[in-house]
């Protein structure tokens, strides 16, 4: 059928919107569509070509394998192509039979012909790279380019722990290894937390990144190898390219699975789920496994790869265009699609933490139905310019919670207006502060906020503050639902018949949790102010507190300029100090605690009282003979010491006991003294 004109322009449109696309995703790492989104026009544009042959140009972007190449990198011929995987079209378990069945045909089996056997793996979602090494040391590795021609990304690639840079001394002369660098999932929301941190404290050119591949590719093909290196990059192998041929010494492998074993015993990451399968039914019942692992992997994953194992049947099989015939990208439901963004809620999460998210049209992500996404902070929204009515592109990976990645803003209706962060609470009411260097806003109701109750509750309960046994997370949770407690107070009001009402309560265990409170009541000032959880005040600081006030109205009633003549207090932590006890809920909760019996031995302001040790770090370690660690951490700090946690050029003495281990060992190799119980004695009279 011959073309039409306005065939002709589609053809046009679709090689100027793949163009752009493409520049986009592979040059700038920096997608504006969903891939799901950029493969539909690609298979568009196939279509027509595939109809209409005569509107098929060299320069159609369906005649590239991969991307441009970054100016500024050097540029790598490859020895052996870099080639892609087809991709099975159905999206069910079911599709391995096509590939199964397709390889049978090719190779001519007959149906009573025995199952050919498979290697399955996972198709990990990163960076292709290809890594030279001669003589057993890395001298290149390079990315794929455009299949022939890739970038020189060794110097970035060096900094990869899990990227061997010495192989041991049987390898071949040359060796080139091929697989996929990417990024942990957990370490994503680490770089891209601190990517956050970094905006809100005014830092100029960052950006968060989209997505885990992005991310994984943009620290790869970054020209500052001192940026790259902070990038937490990992690698797993999949394959090789040029290796030195038997019969000039090289390996004489014959089948994939075999070589992958081999790569592994080099030292290269193989993934643990790459594996021998054999005939469709086996291919299809990995597919389902993975399939149901793939949330909880702890990287992303977009499908699993299908490759024939004899590598003479590979062979034999050869390839079609640039694709292999011996081996399938069978892929899972995609983690980025798009939805509109119906509007925008505050939510309040058990810290106060005030978080934006978008109520979105239901849609079909990462194999579940998502109708709310994250946007993090308000920077965060009007960095990426969320707006009601908004086209956008969420993502799904894991179990990590949804995400709006980016603004289609061609899409934008007219009149969409920009997101303002509330300055109450839209729970309780209070005051919501951001303060200055925090990316967040926080509601200040404290333990009068309903959505901080259940965490407000389990810190006040837990054993370094009131320490009330049995008072665990099933518990709170049952007793916040059935609003049996309302704030901290009600705890110590709560009689047994309350108790025994929650679901699973026996009548025994609803008493020890009673005897527990009782017993609670006697406490001590520094635990009462830890639990009573203020934004900032740690355990050391409660101590400090109540060590420099003694009394628990001087701490309400002081002021920030006050707070901050205590040692270790900075302007931060009296401002929050200052805010909270402001506010007068939290005063309200403090007395109904009292009144209620809460109790502490209250003493004289020590602000003057000597500090022997004050400015020194200890660290202890081992069990001492007579003192627990929490008794020995007190003397410390009444003396005016830190005690931290590791050791290092810093600290002043380690204390030691019985099992002291790698503590010890450091204190010992940096010459840092080393004390034992007497000896910490003597340092806390003075004497040492
Ligand atoms: S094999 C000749 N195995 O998917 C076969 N590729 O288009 C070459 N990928 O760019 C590739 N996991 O980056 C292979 N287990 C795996 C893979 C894998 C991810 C990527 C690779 C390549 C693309 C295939």
């Amino acid at each position: 059928m011959p073309a039409t004109p306005k065939i002709q322009e589609r053809v046009d449109a679709l090689h100027e919107l793949l163009h752009h696309h493409a520049h986009r995703y592979y040059v700038l790492d920096e997608p504006e569509i969903p891939d799901t989104e950029y493969d539909k026009l690609f298979r568009e544009l196939q279509e027509l070509e595939d109809k209409h042959p005569e509107l098929l140009t060299p320069d159609s972007p369906t005649q590239r394998v991969g991307g441009k190449l970054l100016e500024g990198f050097a540029k790598v011929r490859h020895k052996v192509p870099m080639l892609s995987i087809r991709t099975e079209t159905d999206i069910e378990a079911s599709g391995a039979r096509n590939f199964d069945g397709r390889v049978r045909r090719e190779l001519g089996l007959a149906e009573s012909d025995p199952p050919i056997e498979y290697v399955a793996e996972l198709k990990f979602d990163g960076l292709a790279l290809n890594l030279r090494y001669e003589d057993g040391v890395l001298v290149q590795a390079a990315t794929r380019g455009d299949g022939e021609i890739g970038e020189d990304v060794t110097q970035n690639i060096r900094t990869i722990g899990q990227i061997p840079l010495r192989l041991p001394k049987d390898v071949p002369a040359v060796l080139e290894v091929r697989g996929e660098v990417y990024i942990r999932r957990d370490d994503f929301e680490k770089l891209n937390e601190l990517q956050r941190e970094k905006i809100a404290q005014g830092a100029k050119g960052e950006k968060t990144f989209v997505n885990p591949r992005n991310a994984a590719a943009g620290a790869v093909r970054q020209l500052d190898p001192a940026i790259a290196r902070q990038r937490p990059l990992s690698f797993f192998a999949y394959g090789w390219g040029e290796v030195t041929p038997p019969e000039q010494g090289g390996p004489a492998f014959a089948a994939h699975f075999e070589a992958l074993l081999t790569l592994r015993s080099w030292g290269f990451p193989v993934s643990a789920r790459t594996q021998l399968a054999t005939g469709a039914d086996e291919l299809i019942a990995y597919h389902q496994a993975v399939g149901q692992e793939r949330d909880s992997l702890p990287f992303d994953i977009d499908g699993v790869v299908y490759k024939v194992n004899s590598l003479a049947l590979q062979k034999q099989l050869g390839f079609v265009s640039r694709e292999p015939r011996w081996a399938v990208a069978h892929k899972y439901p995609a983690q980025e699609q798009l939805t509109t963004v119906q509007a925008i809620e505050v939510q309040v999460g058990r810290t106060g933490k005030l978080t934006p998210v978008a109520k979105l049209a239901p849609v079909f992500v990462g194999g579940v139905t998502v109708t709310n996404a994250t946007l993090h902070n308000e920077d965060e929204v009007h960095r990426k310019d969320v707006r009601v009515g908004d086209t956008v592109i969420v993502r799904r990976a894991g179990d990590v919670i949804p995400e709006v990645v980016s603004v289609l803003p061609e899409k934008r209706v007219p009149g969409a207006r920009i997101f303002k962060m509330p300055a109450n609470c839209p729970v309780c009411g209070s005051d919501a502060v951001r303060e200055e260097g925090e990316a967040n806003h926080r509601c200040t109701g404290g333990l009068f906020c309903g959505a901080q109750r259940k965490q407000a509750i389990l810190h006040f309960a837990q054993r370094r503050a009131l320490d009330i046994e049995g008072l665990g997370e099933k518990l709170v949770d049952q007793m916040v639902e059935a609003n049996v407690i309302k704030a901290l107070p009600d705890l110590y009001r709560l009689g047994l018949n309350a108790l025994s009402s929650l679901d699973r309560m026996a009548d025994k265990s609803a008493q020890n949790v009673l005897a527990a409170l009782e017993k609670s009541k006697q406490t001590t000032l520094p635990r009462f102010l830890y639990g009573l959880g203020v934004r900032h005040v740690g355990e050391a600081t409660a101590k400090d507190l109540a060590r420099y006030f003694g009394k628990l109205d001087a701490i309400m009633d002081a002021s920030a300029e006050q707070l901050l003549e205590v040692p270790d207090v900075g302007p931060v932590v009296a401002e929050s100090i200052h805010t909270f006890f402001q506010q007068p809920h939290n005063r309200e909760v403090v007395e109904q605690l009292r009144a209620c019996g809460v109790t502490w031995d209250e003493g004289e302001p020590a602000a003057r009282a000597p500090k022997p040790l004050a400015g020194k770090t200890i660290v202890l370690t081992g069990t001492l003979p007579t003192l627990s660690r929490d008794e020995a951490k007190d003397m410390l700090e009444a003396a005016g010491a830190k005690v931290a946690g590791s050791v290092s050029k810093k600290t002043d003495y380690v204390v030691a006991g019985a099992e002291a281990g790698s503590k010890l060992d450091k204190a010992r190799e940096l010459g840092v003294a080393v004390l034992d119980e007497e000896g910490l004695k003597e340092l806390l009279r003075g004497r040492t």
